[in-house]
């Protein structure tokens, strides 16, 4: 027997890794210093009450055999669907039920969507990226292109048409620069993406943390973008599902490759390899969409949205140049000083106690250049920034 050759294209992930061997050596040498996490990227605030409350109710569903739910449709329950279709709508895109799956989350649906497509097809990423992208690539032994997002086009690549390119990805607002695009540069993938008959797989895990009204929440805000994109979503950072586990990919039936609907091909690969989200997990993401659970779940975002402003604030006092915070969790700053994205790092840990994640981890123009967060709680996220403060005056 042979073995996938191309796991040995990985590189080890050492970013995590390094950054939790470095925090803990520091804190060895150091017991008495209290270190705050701006590093992380996982949510701090609990479910909120509307979606505790609706699976508490599932659950009671289930240990009753008149209500008790066993297998359900792969591609998830009505009631979640038309909740998801009526959030759409309020944006003006009408989808069809049969439109969306779905899921247990945005990562496995961005890594299962390959089946889909010939591992001879060539995918364009951009540089930094959310690293799942590229790893699912190269597990298939996919031929990579890779797409410079920097400090000139503030890390919003567009297309170069001397690209060919058959699967595009893109991810807004970013992970993990907090770059958002507009309504025209979207435009301008769409039209490219249509012009070379590439698909577009567009994550859309945050857009619920877009505050300002003119930028596209979904690519299907964008003309044309039906014939050639796939979206995915999360109620990870939505709605707090990072443990619970609930996301959903729309596949419009306007999609086709070589005359193929990708929705068709879609439905069959979930129905041969996954068997949906459980019953209880459902009512729970059908909760969110409720008016009740769209207050609640604002006022969780709002918090972390004030977070982001505290730090992009202390960062615009220091001078420093940084994306995101306004529409995103995510704040990608410049290192002050020259410094490169593990200087930096250092630096944070040891003078201010404060820890971020290094640019160079998401990719080769991600050095010199640093990711903090917005979803740690606001005492500690205040505490930081003015440590923040006082460490840039020591630069
Ligand atoms: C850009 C992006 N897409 C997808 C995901 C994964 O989301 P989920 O928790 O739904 O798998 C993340 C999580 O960090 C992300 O940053």
């Amino acid at each position: 027997m042979k073995l996938n050759e191309h796991f040995s294209d990985l590189q080890d992930s050492y970013l995590f890794s390094t950054i939790a061997h470095k925090v803990a050596a520091y804190q060895q040498e150091h017991p008495e210093k209290e270190i705050i996490r701006l590093g992380i990227g996982d949510v701090t605030l609990p479910l909120c009450d509307a979606v505790v409350q609706a699976m508490h109710r599932a659950v009671d569903e289930m240990g009753r055999k008149e209500s008790f739910h066993g297998y359900g449709p792969e591609q998830g329950y009505d009631f979640v669907k038309e909740a998801l279709q009526g959030y759409y709508a309020k944006r003006g895109v009408v989808l069809d039920l049969q439109e969306i799956f779905v899921s247990d989350g945005a990562k496995s649906d961005v890594g299962n969507i390959l089946d889909l497509f010939s591992s001879e097809n060539t995918v364009l990423i951009p540089d930094p990226v959310y690293p799942v992208y590229v790893d699912t690539n190269l597990m298939a032994g996919r031929k990579i292109v890779y797409l410079d997002a920097n400090e000139q086009n503030g890390f919003l690549p567009l297309p170069d048409p001397s690209i060919k390119a058959d699967i595009i990805y893109l991810c807004s607002p970013n992970n993990p620069t907090g770059a958002v695009y507009s309504r025209d540069q979207l435009k301008a993938w769409v039209d490219y993406a249509r012009e070379c008959g590439a698909v577009i797989l567009f994550d859309a895990a945050y857009e619920a943390f877009l505050s300002d009204p003119a930028l596209p929440r979904s690519i299907f805000e964008i003309e044309g973008a039906k014939e050639c994109a796939i979206e995915f979503c999360s109620l990870s950072k939505t709605a707090g599902f990072t443990g619970t586990r609930c996301g959903y990919t729309v596949v419009p039936l306007a999609l086709e490759q070589e005359g193929v609907s990708l929705n068709k091909l879609w439905l069959r690969r979930q129905t041969t390899k996954f068997n949906g989200v459980p019953y209880i997990v459902q009512r729970g993401a059908e909760a969110v969409f409720t008016e009740q659970g769209q207050r609640q779940i604002h006022k969780a975002i709002d918090y972390y949205r004030e977070n982001a402003r505290m730090i992009a604030g202390a960062l615009r006092e220091m001078g420093i140049w940084f994306t995101g915070g306004e529409n995103s969790p995510y704040i990608w700053l410049k290192c002050p000083g020259g410094l490169s994205s593990w200087e930096y790092f250092d630096r944070l840990l040891t003078e201010a106690n404060v820890v971020g994640t290094p640019g160079a981890g998401f990719g080769k123009n991600g050095e010199g250049f640093f990711r903090l967060t917005a979803f740690g709680d606001r005492d500690s996220t205040a505490e930081a920034v003015s440590r923040l403060k006082k460490l840039s005056l020591s630069n």
